[in-house]
């Protein structure tokens, strides 16, 4: 199947940026990134990408004309444009509907209409929370059961997309993967929030007990499997990804702290997240049988040293948006 074409929603954010360098590196394919540009988006982060492979349109997925308009002249749509964060679906919900819910639908319209192939970003969140203790882990046969407005919009999204391809014939996939790390992602969240505020001085901020249990994996390694999916994959079929990357906030915490030459107990405990879920754990044996991917960053410790220097060394392209972020954390705090 040709993939000359790929347009890429949520391109400017976190892992989009992260998959258009990835395409940039092992494929010839031209992209076109389609972003709103909220808060989270940063064209900076495409900087470095070559003109000659590359198209940016500023544009909201649910703008059905212009979503079809770019539709109409792609092989292929991988769909990352979201609200990704948990703390802010707690305070205000209705965005996280608009993009999440209604973009992956017109989205689907889009693609429907033009036989257009689309793979499905979304999230572990989907299935709820583990136990500390349960030996079993997520698959995809695990029945959803989101715990936070965020989490429950990309259910929902997800669902659409079965849908379209039970009752339409989408050519469709879909990815479930578990927390990212690595370079362009967002101060919002936990890694480089806890990084940058040592950058500035100031202590890190852990919720509750720490005790909550995250699946890392580094970026690269979702784009490497995401790729695999769009040229290998089944159509119709739900890939979870994840890279046994188990480890709880205190335990990362501590790691980047003695990383970045601190006191390992140099933190702050705040009020826990509402609802926070306690553990997510993925299965990742579909992925690794059926397509052969293998995680390549294994080692966290040395994926973080990465990590820390690249926002060391990269101040210019977070800066603007810390004081705002660490702004909008206090008032969520009061308004608790
Ligand atoms: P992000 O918040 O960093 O980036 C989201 C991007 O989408 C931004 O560039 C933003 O401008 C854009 N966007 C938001 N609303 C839009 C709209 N209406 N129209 C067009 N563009 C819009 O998010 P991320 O962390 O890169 O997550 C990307 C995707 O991966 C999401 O679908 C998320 O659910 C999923 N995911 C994230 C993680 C993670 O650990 N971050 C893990 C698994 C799955
Ligand atoms: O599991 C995949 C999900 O991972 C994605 O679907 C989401 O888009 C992504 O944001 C992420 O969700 P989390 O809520 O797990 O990520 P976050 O970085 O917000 O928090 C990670 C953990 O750290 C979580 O248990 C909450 C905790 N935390 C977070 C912040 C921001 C803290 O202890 N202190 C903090 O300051």
């Amino acid at each position: 199947m040709t993939m000359e074409r790929i347009l890429v929603t949520g391109g400017a954010g976190f892992i989009g940026a992260n998959f258009v360098h990835y395409l940039i590196r092992h494929s010839d394919t031209k992209i076109t990134v389609l972003d709103s540009l909220t808060y989270a988006g940063n064209l900076e982060s495409l900087r470095d990408v070559p003109e000659s492979r590359l198209k940016v349109v500023i544009g909201d997925v649910v703008d059905a004309p212009l979503v079809d308009e770019l539709v109409g002249t792609t092989d292929a749509v991988v769909h990352f444009a979201a609200e990704s964060h948990n703390d802010n679906s707690l305070h205000d919900p209705k965005p996280f509907l608009d993009t999440n819910v209604v973009g992956t639908y017109t989205l689907l319209e889009a693609v429907r209409r033009h036989d257009v192939r689309f793979h499905h970003i979304s999230t572990d969140e989907v299935y709820g929370d583990l136990e500390l203790d349960d030996p079993n882990r997520f698959t995809d046969t695990t029945p959803y059961n989101p715990s936070s407005p965020y989490s429950a919009t990309k259910a929902a999204s997800d669902l659409l997309v079965r849908a379209w391809v039970r009752s339409f014939g989408v050519r469709a996939t879909i990815s479930n993967c578990s927390n990212n790390y690595g370079p362009y992602q967002h101060v919002e969240k936990f890694i480089p929030r806890q990084i940058t505020n040592i950058l500035q001085g100031t202590r890190p901020k852990l919720y509750g007990t720490g005790h909550n249990v995250r699946d890392w994996i580094h970026v690269d390694d979702h784009s490497s499997a995401v790729w695999e999916i769009m040229r290998r994959g089944t159509v119709g079929k739900t890939y979870l990804i994840g890279a046994d990357g188990e480890k709880n906030n205190r335990e990362v915490l501590e790691m980047i702290l003695g990383l970045m030459g601190q006191a390992t107990d140099a933190f702050d405990t705040v009020t826990d997240r509402a609802g926070h879920d306690l553990r997510y754990a993925i299965d990742a044996s579909v992925l690794r049988e059926e397509l052969g991917w293998r995680p390549e960053h294994r080692d966290m410790e040395a994926g973080l040293t990465e990590t820390i220097s690249w926002y060391r060394e990269n101040a210019w392209w977070w800066e603007d948006s810390k004081s705002g972020t660490e702004g909008r954390y206090l008032m969520q705090e009061v308004a608790q």
